[in-house]
C-alpha cells in the first residue's frame, strides 16, 4: 500500500486532540500509518527553514512554525476573514487586504518547499481544508507529480460570492492542480460545477468533470462520517451528572463553536418563541448550550458573544423560575467524553447552523442515543448533514423562529415508537457511512482514473 501523506493546518499534537478534521483524518492515519504535515503557531522559534519532527505515536508528524505575522495574515486573515466568511455566505464580513493574501500564498509556498524533500515517488498526498488550497499548485511547481487530492470540509461558495473576491479566478486554478477535489455534499458539488461554469472559468465535459485551461478538475461528494459505534460506547461509559437527569426537566443540548455560521442567536430566538407559545407547559424544557470560544482574534467573532449572552439573559429573565433555568450557557470547551454522556441524556439535539459543511455534532448526537429510548435531532436544513439525516431528523429553518419552535414541539410530543424508528434510520446511515468509509472512498477514487502526467505552465511533470 502506498504511504499516505496528509496535510492540514492543524495537526494532532496534544494527548487528546479535538476538532472534527483531526478526529476524522486521525482515524485514517491510525489505520494505515503515514506522515501528517501541518503548521504550528510558534512565534519564538527562530528556525524557519526546517520543520519540527514530533516523535512517538502511530504515524509521523512534521510541523512548520508560523510567526505572529503569518498567524495574523495567513490564518486569522485570508483563511478566516476571507475564505471562511466567503464559503459560509457572509460576504458582508469579508476583510480583504493585500497583506492577508500575500501571507496566505507565502505560507503555502514555504510549506510546499519544506515538504517536497519528504515526498517519495510512490506516496499519495491528501490535503485538507481551506487554509491550504494553493498547496498542490505549489507542489506541482516543485515537480511533485504524485496523486494529490483535496478535501474541502466547509461549504463551497456560490458564484456571486466568488465574484466578490479580489482574485476570483484563482480558486479554479488552484483546484486544477489536484487529481481529485472532494466536497461534503451533492449540493456542494452542484454549486461548485455551477459556479465555475457560470463564471466562465471552466467548461463542463461529457463525463461530468470540468476543464480549466486544458486541465481537468474532478469534483465529487464524500460526506465525512464518524465512528458511530465508538461514540455510542463513549456515551454509555460517561453518564451525565445526576443533577441533570434526576430533575423534572427535559434537556435539549447544543454544542457549537461560538461562530457566526452556527446560528446560535437564531437557536435562542427559536427557543424564546417556543417558551412564548408554551408558557404553561408541564414539560420544563431546559437548553444546555455549550459554545466554545474560537478565533477570538478575528473581529467578526467579537460581537457574537455579547449577542448570545444578551439573548440567554433575556430568555432566562422572562421564562425562568426558582430552581429552573431555561438556558444554561457555557462559554468554554467541554471534554469529548463528557459531551457524549450529555448527548445521551438529552431528549433533543438542537443543531441550527445557517451554513455548515457537514456538522459532526448532529451525527454524534444521534450516535450517542440509547436505541431503546432515543432523543430527537432537530436539524437545520442548511447543515451538510441534512442530506443524510433528513430520513430521521426534524428539519427546521433557523431563520424562522416559529419554525424552530414547531420543531421543538414536535420533538417533545413524539411518541417512543416514532423516536425509535427515526433513530434506527439515522443510525443505519451513520453505521454504513462511517469515517473509514469516507477516507477509503476518497483515497480509492484518488488513485483511479488520474491523468498519466501533469502539465504545468507548458512544462510536463512526468
Ligand atoms: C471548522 C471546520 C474545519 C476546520 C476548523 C478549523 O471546524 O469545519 O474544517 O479545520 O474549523 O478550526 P480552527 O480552530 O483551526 O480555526
Amino acid at each position: 500500500m502506498s504511504r499516505l501523506i496528509v496535510f492540514s493546518n492543524r495537526i494532532p499534537l496534544g494527548p487528546n486532540p479535538s476538532g472534527g478534521l483531526v478526529v476524522a483524518v486521525g482515524g485514517a492515519m491510525k489505520q494505515r500509518g503515514g506522515l501528517w504535515i501541518g503548521t504550528r503557531h510558534a512565534p519564538d522559534e527562530p528556525q524557519r527553514d526546517q520543520m519540527q519532527r514530533h516523535p512517538d505515536g502511530p504515524f509521523e508528524r512534521l510541523s512548520m512554525a508560523l510567526d505572529d505575522a503569518e498567524q495574523d495574515g495567513y490564518y486569522a486573515g485570508y483563511s478566516n476573514s476571507v475564505l471562511w466568511p466567503l464559503c459560509h455566505g457572509r460576504v458582508d464580513l469579508l476583510d480583504m487586504r493585500p497583506e492577508f493574501f500575500n501571507s496566505y500564498i507565502s505560507v503555502n509556498q514555504r510549506l510546499a518547499r519544506l515538504s517536497a524533500p519528504h515526498i517519495q515517488p510512490e506516496d499519495i498526498i491528501w490535503i485538507h481544508d481551506y487554509h491550504l488550497i494553493p498547496l498542490a499548485q505549489e507542489l506541482r511547481q516543485l515537480g511533485v507529480s504524485n496523486p494529490i487530492g483535496y478535501f474541502h470540509h466547509i461549504p463551497f461558495p456560490s458564484a456571486p460570492n466568488i465574484a466578490a473576491l479580489s482574485e476570483p479566478d484563482l480558486l479554479a486554478q488552484w483546484f486544477a492542480a489536484y487529481d481529485l477535489v472532494g466536497l461534503q455534499t451533492a449540493r456542494d458539488v452542484a454549486s461548485c460545477i455551477e459556479a465555475f461554469r457560470s463564471l466562465g472559468q471552466c467548461e463542463m465535459m461529457s463525463d461530468g468533470t470540468l476543464m480549466h485551461k486544458g486541465r481537468r478538475i474532478r469534483v465529487e461528494g464524500f460526506p465525512v462520517g464518524i465512528h458511530a459505534q465508538s461514540f455510542r460506547t463513549l456515551a454509555e461509559n460517561n453518564p451525565a451528572p445526576r443533577v441533570l437527569t434526576a430533575s423534572d426537566q427535559v434537556l435539549a443540548i447544543g454544542v457549537d463553536r461560538l461562530d457566526y455560521s452556527k446560528g446560535l442567536p437564531h437557536k435562542l430566538r427559536g427557543l424564546r418563541e417556543y417558551f412564548r407559545r408554551n408558557p404553561e407547559s408541564s414539560t420544563r424544557l431546559s437548553l444546555l448550550q455549550i459554545a466554545s470560544p474560537t478565533r477570538e482574534s478575528v473581529s467578526a467573532y467579537q460581537d457574537i458573544r455579547d449577542e448570545l449572552e444578551g439573548l440567554s439573559g433575556e430568555v432566562n429573565g422572562d421564562y425562568g423560575d426558582i430552581g429552573y433555568t431555561p438556558i444554561q450557557y457555557i462559554h468554554r470547551a467541554v471534554a469529548r467524553e463528557k459531551v457524549a454522556g450529555l448527548f445521551r441524556a438529552s431528549r433533543i439535539g438542537l443543531v441550527t447552523p445557517l451554513a455548515d459543511g457537514m456538522n459532526l455534532v448532529a451525527k454524534e448526537y444521534v450516535a450517542a442515543q440509547d436505541p431503546a429510548d432515543p432523543g430527537v435531532l432537530v436539524l437545520s436544513r442548511f447543515a451538510g448533514a441534512a442530506e443524510q439525516l433528513e430520513c430521521g431528523a426534524i428539519m427546521v429553518n433557523p431563520h424562522d423562529p416559529a419554525n424552530v419552535a414547531s420543531g421543538m414541539e414536535q420533538a417533545l410530543q413524539m411518541p417512543l415508537e416514532e423516536r425509535k424508528a427515526r433513530h434506527a434510520r439515522m443510525w443505519a446511515v451513520l453505521d454504513a457511512n462511517g469515517v473509514d468509509w469516507w477516507s477509503d472512498m476518497f483515497l480509492q477514487r484518488l488513485q483511479t482514473d488520474r491523468p498519466s502526467r501533469w502539465m504545468l505552465d507548458n512544462q510536463i511533470v512526468a
